[in-house]
């Protein structure tokens, strides 16, 4: 059986992501890698802060700390707000990290030893304000393709262009807002892609046929524009600096690696973070090098696919060395808010930190995953999020859960009643369950999470179904023991819901399957004849009613969302 790495688009370190970047990179990756271990698939899922390049720089500044303070203390904030939302990383490690810069050097010298890397003067923009030379995010203009003023010197957010500074019409520093700009020249690094498209066109043409058509055709364009040389150093203090052994002279001038160039890396370096934590029992090499038997699978959104699908492969193919490459690219298009983009800069949106502050995790992760721009771009607005909630969250899961359990303990105790033998609606659920479930999990399997969250949802639905035909508030008039049934029955659904829910909504998940006092791992996968069942809590066992699972949103609340993070009526 194939074991399973899961990586998600390392967040730049510079400051706390909107909901728009975690829908689009961690949480599908999160539920993917739960869903996966409990259904018993060796699974690592890693990630990192992407600490390196103008980004972290410019932040630094901008908060008045030297940059590795900065990044230490983002760091951490980061890490605090993902354990909020129960991403269950095996590691969320750091690019600056001391394995990082030995890896990312050891891919230079190699790409160096194969002929991939020549180093070539440049002209490079320079700011007599500044005094220093503007490397690519330093400098922003307007896009000469589409027209945006504030694109910035590697890549147009826009129209995800991938620019050079140089090409930008009115350019100006980002530090200080100079257009006293001149060029000069320079040595920097240069990796020769244009050597490898062919080889990166084979490999995608073998890899790339299951790939989802936005991650294949993004690709695919980038391929038949050509894969240029890339400059892959540049003039920044913070950085994996060049190798001294092989580029002294470049060292001394102490450039650094392009943050793009040890990003992807990372991956490597922070599965070695992961297994120097304990180096008797992990083995990250036997993850990444001749792999073969690992199934690698990418989440993020698709500006970051060119970078995936074509660089870092011919990064990793010009190395010569069985690296493993990936194999799966599930990519995302844009959550909007109100119909014009999240926008960090601006403030615009929903930030991860505010999210967790108002409403607990599982209500974001369930509302994000349903709504996950996976074919098309998607819309945040609050009127959808309360209406989500209130219906899915509250209405159909919580309330039967709540209501279950409350009745029963009224009626019959503390313990799962027995009652009468299953009958023809209780064979009929189970049939039902048993399909939705397979359902579900085909979903799964293909990560198409939108389609998964409703089969869950259906599942759900299933057991609302169930109690309003069967009445056991009704039953209990005239036939105790078929209340009995029923509500054993329903709580049955509840431990299955608990199980399979949990890649969605897993606080609420480990709290609907602490109300049965079972033992063992009740996490496992349920299988096809446990759903046609629905036997696995056994009558007699003592069971609690948890607190209320999900609270409605009121229109109040809506109307205090609205006001503190803005309506839309400010969209674009
Ligand atoms: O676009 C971004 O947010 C980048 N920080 C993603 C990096 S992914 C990987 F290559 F490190
Ligand atoms: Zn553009």
């Amino acid at each position: 059986m194939a074991r399973h790495l899961i990586t998600s688009a390392l967040p730049y370190i510079n400051g706390i992501k909107h909901l728009g970047n975690m829908v689009g990179s961690m949480l599908p990756a999160d539920v993917y890698a739960r869903y996966l271990r409990q259904t018993g698939r060796e699974t690592l899922y890693i990630c990192a802060t992407d600490e390196h390049g103008t980004p972290a720089e410019l932040a630094a500044k901008e908060a008045g700390l030297p940059v590795d303070a900065y990044c230490a203390q983002q760091h951490e904030a980061q890490k605090a707000i993902y354990d909020g939302f129960g991403l269950s990383f095996d590691y969320f490690g750091r690019s600056s990290s001391a394995q990082n810069r030995e890896i990312t050097q050891h891919f230079a010298r190699q790409l160096q030893k194969n002929g991939f890397i020549e180093e070539r003067a440049i002209r490079q923009v320079y700011s007599l304000a500044d005094e220093r030379f503007l490397p690519d995010r330093y400098i922003v203009g307007t896009c000469p393709h589409c027209g945006y003023d504030k694109a910035r010197g590697d890549q147009c957010e826009n129209c995800t262009r991938v620019l050079d500074p140089t090409d930008l019409i009115d350019a100006r520093s980002a530090i200080s807002g100079s257009s006293d700009l001149e060029v000069r020249e320079t040595k920097h690094l240069f990796l020769l892609q244009s050597k490898l498209q062919g080889e990166v066109e084979a490999w995608i043409d073998e890899q790339g046929k299951d790939w989802p058509v936005l991650a294949s055709s993004i690709a695919r364009k980038w391929l038949t524009e050509g894969l240029h040389d890339r400059s892959i150093t540049r003039d920044l203090e913070w950085g994996v600096p060049v190798p001294a052994d092989t580029w002294p002279e470049l060292a001394a001038e102490g450039k650094v690696f392009y943050v793009w160039f040890d990003a992807p890396v990372e991956y490597i370096g922070a599965t070695k973070e992961w297994a120097d934590e304990l180096p008797a029992e992990r083995d990250w090499k036997s993850w990444w090098y001749e792999a073969t038997d690992v199934r690698y699978t990418q989440f993020m959104g698709k500006d970051n696919v060119p970078f995936h699908t074509v660089m870092f492969p011919a990064t990793e193919l010009g190395t010569r060395e069985p690296w493993k490459r990936v194999d799966y690219v599930k990519a995302f298009n844009w959550l909007n808010y109100y119909g014009g983009k999240f926008s960090t800069s601006q403030r615009r949106g929903v930030f991860t930190h505010d999210a967790l502050e108002i409403l607990p995790a599982d209500y974001w992760r369930y509302f994000m995953m349903a709504n996950a721009p996976e074919s098309d771009d998607t819309s945040f607005s609050w009127e959808l999020f309360s209406a989500t909630v209130n219906k899915d969250l509250a209405d159909v899961l919580g309330n039967f859960v709540n209501r279950v359990l409350s009745f029963s303990r009224k009626r019959f105790g503390d313990e799962v009643p027995a009652g009468s033998e299953a009958g023809a609606a209780e064979t009929e659920l189970g049939r039902e369950v048993a399909r939705l479930l397979a359902e579900y999990e085909a979903h799964m399997e293909e990560m198409q999470f939108r389609k998964a969250a409703q089969a869950l949802r259906a599942l759900w639905s299933a057991g609302n179904s169930y109690l309003e035909t069967k009445a056991p508030w009704l039953e209990i008039k005239t036939d105790p023991d078929a209340a009995a049934l029923t509500l054993r029955t329903a709580m049955n659904l509840i431990h299955l819901y608990a199980v399979v829910s949990e890649p969605f909504i897993p606080a609420t998940a480990a709290a609907m399957r602490s109300a049965f006092a079972l033992t063992g791992d009740d996490r496992t996968w349920v299988t096809q004849d446990e759903a046609r069942s629905l036997s696995s809590v056994p009558a007699g066992t003592a069971f609690t009613v948890p607190p209320v699972l999900f609270a409605k949103i009121t229109e109040e609340d809506l109307e205090s969302y609205r006001e503190r993070f803005g309506g839309g009526d400010e969209a674009a």
